[in-house]
Parts: structure tokens; C-alpha cells; sequence
């Protein structure tokens, strides 16, 4: 690194922190036991993988800016996937390819080292509209000699120019998988025709890398943009997950500005295609998840972290802890499995160890009467379902509200002036079951019917709204812990 920027950069982060720390210090809506951001901005995870015991979770970070701006790689690590320590900023974009923003990219751990593929941004001044010129997105080689702690960049393995000729400037987000002797990393892109696809690259040691094709789409209605691409193999299914961009909603579907979700099928390595035999659909219901990534610890789970929030919401849905320096989180980890055929995603049993000030009751609810003895801001709560009337309601916080309506089949999260521009999002549901609810200080997940679907959302209740409360029709039964912090 040039050692007049580094200086400037050091500077700049501890002007930034010390100015800001104390107040977000203070702030009642920092979150307990999620990966944030320690001042700024943070967007999508990247490079996340476990090396040596040690799991680490990168991730897009403007900490000069908590609306974003130039992004840095931040990184935090864990010894047991539940509590994080944050090493600040450990990817600067100090490159003429990389000097607009050191954008997503992914691990791969190869004889004892950490690689890591990412894009540089690169934008030139002059008239463009930075789609079809202007931008440069390259991909570039970097690795990791001590466990993670430092990264050093390597070089551009592919130049922006050398993308194909029928793609737009957007093309980024490298991941990398292994086939045999193989290595494959693939890219989201945006054509010239306004199409999202993914490209494909092959390479036998991990620093040539010759282009093969497109790995998927373009798919009818199925946007623009296709960003983060991620594709593995669970429990014998192939798995490509992506964040479009440009979908109409659909009914319930596809109510976020972009989406993130998951085609099922066989990727055929003789083509190198990836061939689906599913429709797109969300990985989440809810208000704020964008940008997922996975990555196989050392017990072979397959985990996926999202970025807890979502880029260019133009004011309809709001962060208030802008204005006290920062924004955005991690969702948890979660594992994701397939039985039947079909994805599921889990929380992770680690969790399990921050329980603490057990409640179970076994409730029956009966029209009126709203069942309220349970209290809790930060806490986990599963409710089983043993006999479902016409709906059943869960009250959680200010004005949050679970509900699922029998008749019309439909599960709905509602919001109200908590929710900052949040207000409802459903998923159909032929029978609920149970869920899994993680209340944190300012976000809310749930699991329903053992992680058929999941709903993420930030919400921002006033100061000790702590309500938990039934109403409506069933009998059920209430576990309920404190979440210790992490
Ligand atoms: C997704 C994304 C990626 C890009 C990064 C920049 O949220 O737009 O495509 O690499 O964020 O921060």
C-alpha cells in the first residue's frame, strides 16, 4: 500500500471513530448478538469461511459514512459462530483498479492458505452513465499468509475489458467452487440487452483464469441485474442463489426494491450450466435481506449469512441510527438443508448456549382475551402450534404483529411506526406448525414451520417496548429465553 494513503486512511478511520464511537456507544438500538458495523455503513457479507477453527465473516464497510460511500472490507471473526470480534478494516481501495470501492468478493481456502476473489470499482470522470461506460469492474486475486488477519492483493485476473462484449459494465461478485480438478468462478452480471446472467470462468490454479460461458439465465422476468452469485451442492442438490434486480412483484412475491433467493437444479459440468429445474424463489419474506453468502464449515454445514438491510431504498424504508452514525447488520447465520427436495434454512443450535430464563406455557387462546404474561426485547421464543382456529396473532414489541390467518392461509408480518416505512409482507402456508422467533434490540427473525420460509426485518421500537402477547384462536405452547449478549 502506498504509505502516504495508508497514513491518511489510518487517519481518517480514527477521526471517524473517535467522533462517532461514544454516541453509538450510547445508542440502545445497537444490536447484541449480530455483526455490525463498528461506525458507518455495512452492506453485503463476503469472504466468509471457517480456516483453522476460526470462522470469519468480511464484510462491505464505508465507515466514514453511514449512508455509504467508498467501501472498505471490514472483518470480524469467531471462534464459535455466536460472539464476533471486529479487527476493523482489512481490504482498503488503494489500486488504480480497485480506487472506487473494494466491492463484493469470497474466500476460498486452498493448502493452508486463504484466497480471496473480489471486484475492484473503478469509475472515470467524463459524460457516462456508468452502465454501458465509465465503470470499470475488475476481478482481482488476493490471499491471506496468516490465517486471515492481512490481506495482500495478488493481481487482476480478469480485466473489466475483458469481460464479454455483450455485457454492460456491471459485472461483479466473484465466487469461487471446485469440480474435480477444477476450479469455476462465476460472476453476476448485467448484459447490454438488460438482462441479468451469470458468467463462468475456469482455471486450473487459482491465478489463470480463462473464460468458458454463461453459467445461467438470462431468464424471462427475471431482471436486469443479477449481483452475488453463489452456487454449491446440499445434501445432494445443486443450489445457485443470486440477488436480482428489476423483478415485478408478484401477489405476495418480490415486495423488497431487489430480491434474493435460489434456483434448485443440476449444474452439468461438461456444458458448465447451470440447469434449474425450480422457479426463483425469495430465501426470505421479510423486510431487510439482501445480498446472501455461504460458505461449508469444518463440521460440512452449509451456512449463510445476508446482509441485514438493502441499497437503494430512496426514503420508502428507513434506518433512524443514521442519524447516530451507523447502519445496517448481519442477519444471523443460518444452515440451510434440503429434505424432501425441498431448501430449508436453520438457525444455528449454537445459538443455543446465549438461552438463558426459561418460560415454557402451554396457552390456549380464545377470541378476545389477549394473553400477555410474557415480557421480552431481546430474547427467543418458539411457539408450537397444537390447535389452530381461525388465526392466531403474537404481539411482539410496539406494534409488531405475527399472524396466521386459517382460512386464507396466510402468514403476516405487520409493522407499525416501528417499522419506519415497514408495513406488511405475507408468504401462503397451507398449515402452520411453528415458529422461531430471535428478537435483537432493533431486528426481528423468524422461522417458520422449521425454516420453510424465514422473515428478517429491523424495526426500531421506542424504549422498552417489551410486549409478548396472543390473541385470537389456538391452543399452543410458548418456550421463551433471554438472549445473553454475545
Ligand atoms: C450488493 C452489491 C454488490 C457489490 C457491492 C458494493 O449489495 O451492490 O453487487 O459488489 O454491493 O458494495
Amino acid at each position: 500500500m502506498n504509505p502516504l494513503f495508508d497514513e491518511l486512511q489510518r487517519h481518517l478511520e480514527t477521526t471517524t471513530n473517535q467522533s462517532n464511537r461514544k454516541k453509538i456507544s450510547e445508542d440502545p438500538w445497537r444490536l447484541t448478538y449480530h455483526v455490525m458495523p463498528p461506525v458507518g455503513w455495512l452492506n453485503d457479507p463476503n469472504g466468509v469461511c471457517q480456516f483453522n477453527g476460526t470462522y470469519h465473516l468480511y464484510y462491505q464497510y464505508s465507515p466514514t459514512d453511514p449512508n455509504g460511500g467508498l467501501k472498505y472490507w471490514g472483518h470480524a471473526t469467531s471462534e464459535d459462530l455466536v460472539t464476533f470480534t471486529d479487527h476493523g478494516i482489512a481490504l482498503y481501495p488503494d489500486q488504480s483498479y480497485d480506487l472506487h470501492g473494494v466491492y463484493s468478493g469470497s474466500a476460498f481456502i486452498k493448502d493452508d492458505l486463504i484466497h480471496f476473489f473480489y471486484t475492484g470499482n473503478v469509475k472515470h470522470l467524463g459524460n457516462h452513465d456508468y452502465i454501458t461506460s465509465g465503470r470499470e469492474q475488475n476481478t482481482i486475486h488476493a490471499v491471506s499468509r496468516d490465517g486471515g488477519k492481512t490481506i495482500e492483493k495478488q493481481e487482476v485476473i480478469i480485466h473489466s475489458s475483458d469481460y464479454p462484449q455483450s455485457f454492460s459494465n456491471h459485472v461483479r461478485d466473484p465466487k469461487v467452487t471446485q469440480i474435480g480438478e477444477t476450479y469455476y468462478l462465476i460472476l453476476g452480471a448485467r448484459d447490454r440487452k438488460d438482462q441479468g446472467q451469470i458468467l463462468v470462468y475456469e482455471s486450473n490454479d487459482l491465478n489463470q483464469w480463462s473464460y468458458v460461458g454463461v453459467f445461467a439465465g438470462p431468464i424471462a422476468g427475471l431482471g436486469y441485474m443479477w449481483e452475488c452469485p453463489d452456487f454449491f451442492n446440499v445434501n445432494g442438490s445443486d443450489i445457485l442463489l443470486m440477488s436480482p434486480q428489476g423483478l415485478q412483484p408478484e401477489n405476495y412475491r418480490f415486495q423488497n426494491v431487489y430480491q434474493a433467493g435460489y434456483l434448485m437444479g443440476q449444474a452439468d459440468w461438461n456444458e458448465v450450466k447451470f440447469n434449474p429445474t425450480t422457479a426463483f424463489d425469495e430465501l426470505d419474506r421479510g423486510f431487510d435481506f439482501y445480498a446472501p453468502q455461504t460458505f461449508e464449515d469444518e463440521q460440512g454445514r452449509r451456512i449463510l449469512w445476508a446482509w441485514m438491510g438493502l441499497p437503494d431504498e430512496d426514503g420508502r424504508i428507513t434506518n433512524p441510527t443514521i442519524d447516530r452514525g451507523w447502519q445496517h447488520a448481519m442477519t444471523l447465520p443460518r444452515e440451510l438443508v434440503v429434505e424432501k427436495g425441498k431448501l430449508y434454512q436453520r438457525p444455528l443450535p449454537d445459538y443455543k448456549k446465549l438461552r438463558h430464563n426459561e418460560v415454557e406455557l402451554s396457552l390456549s387462546i380464545d377470541g378476545n382475551r389477549q394473553v400477555d404474561e410474557l415480557h421480552g426485547e431481546v430474547f427467543e421464543m418458539i411457539v408450537n402450534v397444537d390447535r389452530m382456529g381461525a388465526e392466531l396473532n403474537i404481539h411482539l414489541r410496539q406494534d409488531t404483529i405475527i399472524q396466521y390467518n386459517q382460512q386464507e392461509q396466510l402468514l403476516t408480518l405487520s409493522l407499525g411506526s416501528s417499522g419506519y416505512g415497514r408495513k406488511k409482507r405475507s408468504v401462503k402456508l397451507d398449515k402452520l406448525e411453528n415458529i422461531q422467533i430471535f428478537s435483537d434490540t432493533s431486528s426481528l427473525e423468524f422461522f417458520v414451520n422449521d425454516g420453510e420460509h424465514v422473515f428478517t426485518t429491523r424495526l426500531y421500537p421506542e424504549s422498552e417496548q417489551d410486549r409478548i402477547a396472543f390473541s385470537g384462536e389456538a391452543v399452543i405452547n410458548v418456550k421463551k429465553w433471554g438472549i445473553k449478549k454475545a
